[in-house]
């Protein structure tokens, strides 16, 4: 069984949508070790305890960044945590964090990244005229919004489409890409080649292409 780690700044939907794909098993060999957050009234900390959830809190306010990192590592590393999963997690992770879980950290972004880093992409996305926006789930590397793509899912914008509308269509595809990436990543059926997250045989296909 591999114990995430969830971290979270706010309402946890995403949260909620990994603790319910776990509790229907549509989502096997997974368990929440921890929820930890960096706000104490977070909403999602209160979905956690009414779930029966170990809970966290690392007040980051007032904190230098990696005084702060160091304690959310350790209270990682003392739940045994394998797998960290950034859940609407509103902190950039210092380097030390980012290399104590390498290619161990994962983060949902609510566009179709490399597009609309950062804050408010859904804003970003209608600004700039694109028919279609999403979400993608991708390992954290030490820059933001960055690392290996593990899935995305696309949606239209439609027309007379607000930032809460767009949002709101975003957000049910998260629902359903967070659970499957974290499946990928724990099936071991999954491997990074030339910066892709690939199927381990569509790989091996493309190198034995490669060398012949
Ligand atoms: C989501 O849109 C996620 O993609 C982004 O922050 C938001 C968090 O929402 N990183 P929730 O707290 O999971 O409801």
């Amino acid at each position: 069984m591999k114990r995430l780690g969830i971290l979270l700044s706010g309402r946890g939907s995403n949260f909620i949508a990994i603790a319910d794909a776990i509790k229907s098993h549509r989502l096997m060999g997974a368990e929440i070790a921890i929820v930890l957050s960096n706000v104490a009234d977070a909403p999602g900390i209160q979905a956690a305890k009414k779930r029966g959830l170990k809970t966290v809190v690392v007040e980051s306010k007032g904190r230098a960044r990696a005084d702060h990192d160091n304690e959310v590592v350790a209270r990682l590393n003392q739940h045994r945590v394998d797998l960290v999963c950034l859940a609407g997690y509103m902190r950039i992770l210092s380097p030390r964090f980012v290399q104590s879980f390498q290619q161990r950290i994962l983060n949902i972004h609510p566009s179709l990244l490399p597009q609309f880093p950062g804050l408010h992409p859904q804003r970003q996305a209608l600004a700039a005229g694109v028919a279609e926006s999403g979400c993608t789930v991708h390992f954290v590397d030490e820059q933001v919004d960055h690392g290996t793509i593990i899935l995305q899912r696309s949606v239209p914008i439609l027309p007379g489409d607000d930032e809460d509308s767009l949002a709101a269509r975003i957000l049910v595809q998260e629902h359903g890409a967070y659970p499957e990436a974290i499946a990928r990543v724990l099936s071991d059926q999954y491997v990074c080649s030339d910066g892709r997250y690939v199927r381990r045989d569509s790989s091996s296909a493309h190198a034995r292409a490669v060398s012949t």
